[in-house]
């Protein structure tokens, strides 16, 4: 059961990465992080406040998650692969995910895809130190935060109408903030991981790079 864990920050490029792995080796790609957007997506709908551990928790328990091995989430029968992605549950998810009830949930969630689907390739804060700390292949892809806040203003979709690079930095530095220093999972870079700055690299050189580590470490 080969699983390629691809870690690090919001912006790195992790996504486009591993959604770009995924479709060349043929495996399922498993994003992590759409799991905790679609909890806080539900949270928001049904009015659960973001500071009830224990009803958030409860909630990610009681949730129809189906993640596709494609990246497609549903949540019910409801498909909100688009929906998880708007700048208000952006804002909100970092707080979501530091509960360490619902992040049990998610861990679990994670591996049972990964024992459906077998070939995974998985993204998100803390695949290779917690959810599969077995994986044989952990990269962590890092990039200044100026560089993913540009980044970032591209992917229209998710950052405000009207946002700038200056407050969408200050997001993303707020929610690293968040993601490294929270008690459960924090956002860290295994000991094993292959580190790589992506800083001044385009995504086809960072792929190109990936690709090849993947190529070497891992024998078909
Ligand atoms: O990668 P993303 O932007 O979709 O992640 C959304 C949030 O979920 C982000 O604040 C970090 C958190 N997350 C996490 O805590 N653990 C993961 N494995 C994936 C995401």
């Amino acid at each position: 059961m080969p699983i390629v864990a691809i870690d690090g920050p919001a912006g790195a490029g992790k996504s486009t990465i591993a959604r770009r792995l995924a479709r060349a080796l043929d495996w399922a790609y498993l994003d992590s992080g759409a799991l905790y957007r679609a909890v806080t997506l539900a949270a928001m709908e049904r009015e659960v406040a973001l500071d009830d551990t224990e009803a958030l928790t409860r909630l990610a328990g009681e949730l129809e998650i189906e993640l596709e091995p494609g990246g497609k989430l549903l949540l019910g029968r409801e498909n909100v692969t688009r929906r998880i992605r708007t700048p208000e549950v952006t804002e909100a998810v970092s707080r979501v995910a530091t509960v360490p009830g619902v992040r049990e949930v998610m861990v679990s969630h994670q591996r049972r895809f990964a024992a459906r689907n077998e070939r995974v390739v998985a993204e998100g804060r803390d695949i290779g130190t917690v959810v599969f700390p077995d994986a044989d292949l952990k990269i962590y892809l890092d990039a200044d935060s100026g560089e993913r806040a540009r980044r970032r203003l591209q992917q229209e979709d998710e950052v405000a109408d009207g946002a700038d690079e200056a407050s969408v930095r200050a997001g993303i530095e707020a929610r690293d903030r968040q993601d490294r220093s929270r008690k459960t999972a924090p956002l860290r870079v295994a000991e094993d991981a292959w580190r790589l700055d992506t800083s001044e690299m385009t995504l086809d050189e960072v792929f190109a790079a990936v690709r090849n580590r993947v190529t070497s470490a891992i024998r078909p």
